[in-house]
């Protein structure tokens, strides 16, 4: 005999068809929310897989209209670039020179890409000869010599036609140093998106073979954050906000969910989270051995960035996510 169950709520009413559930859905994703990051580098006619990122490859600045074209189609209207610099050397001059890469590319990409929002991303690490991502004093990273290069490079970058800075070198002091020095230079309008929380992560592996930015000897954890901390994310966000950063990265996400969801609640600027090489890396060789859906953990990641409180993503992933978004999943 059946037994009569007196039940009211029945959780599982809201979840009958898919049109329900995406009546019902509490988080949705939006393509104007979505940031390509691009790796550049010198030469001509080069477009150049990077092996630990299958799909992901370096451009040659000629090579670079092809891949903007069909973000563009794809409705993906930002970017964030990297250099890859021919030459290297101990304070990373290539960074700030007006003949470096970024700042041709840059250049090149305004003329033709006007409609491209080109956020740069603002480190030392790809353009000095030991890798670390400032001055090295003995070998220490000298923060407050660093912070005088860095607010060089920051200059150079919107001085090329920048759209917005992104540093990511973990300096104290360094959104400071360059408001200041884009504020004294006519460049007040320009926004700095901070990566504030990032950690020393094992998922910039693939990255660092991307970019060639390596350092020689040593790790950057006396610089980037430990990843055993929380209540650390929430000083160095609110530090950067004070020196007037506009919004805050929290980078990794995937391991990092709870840093976003408090970092969000804690400030009243907009959360950016950064789903790293490694977490793309993971991803394509899961799928590539059939061990997981490919578009369907790449939704499932996206949205929980989201849910956490981000309401910027920035993930290699961006393309497949926009076509995704396209097909209403
Ligand atoms: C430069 C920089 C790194 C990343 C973004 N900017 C590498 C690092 O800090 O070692 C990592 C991005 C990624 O893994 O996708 N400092
Ligand atoms: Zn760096």
């Amino acid at each position: 005999m059946a037994v009569k169950m007196d039940m009211i709520q029945r959780p599982r009413r809201l979840r009958n068809n898919s049109i329900l559930r995406k009546m019902v859905r509490e988080t949705r994703m939006d393509k104007s929310s979505l940031v390509y990051p691009v790796f550049i580098k010198g030469g001509v006619g080069i477009e150049e897989e990077i092996k630990s990122m299958e799909g992901q490859f370096r451009y040659s600045i000629d090579r670079l209209p092809y891949k903007l074209e069909e973000l563009a189609k794809a409705g993906i209207d930002k970017v964030l670039l990297f250099g890859i610099p021919e030459e290297k050397d101990e304070c990373g001059s290539s960074a700030f020179d007006d003949n470096g890469i970024i700042q041709k590319a840059l250049r090149s990409l305004k003329m033709q890409f006007p409609e491209m929002y080109c956020i740069t991303d603002v480190c030392m690490c790809e353009y000095t000869s030991h890798g670390h991502c400032g001055i090295l004093n003995g070998d220490k990273v000298d923060n407050d010599k660093t912070l005088e290069y860095l607010a060089k490079i920051a200059l150079s970058h919107a001085e090329a036609g920048a759209d917005m800075i992104a540093p990511s070198d973990m300096m104290d002091g360094r959104i400071g140093a360059i408001r200041r020095m884009l504020d004294s230079n006519q460049l007040e309008h320009i926004p700095i998106m901070s990566y504030a929380v990032k950690y020393a992560s094992a998922f910039y592996g693939p990255f660092r073979e991307a970019a060639g930015s390596a350092p020689a000897f040593g790790d950057r954890k006396t610089y980037q954050m430990d990843y055993h901390n929380k209540r650390e994310a929430m000083k160095e966000a609110l530090l950067d906000i004070e020196e007037g950063a506009d919004i805050i990265m929290v980078k990794p996400a995937l391991s990092y969910h709870d840093v976003i969801n408090e970092v969000s609640n804690a400030v009243q600027v907009p959360v950016a989270a950064y789903s790293v090489s490694g977490e793309y890396a993971m991803v394509k060789a899961a799928a590539k051995a059939g061990f997981i859906n490919e578009a369907d953990v790449i939704c499932e990641m996206a949205t929980g960035a989201y849910r956490a409180g981000a309401s910027i993503y920035i993930t290699y992933f961006a393309n497949e996510l926009a076509r995704y978004m396209d097909e209403g999943r």
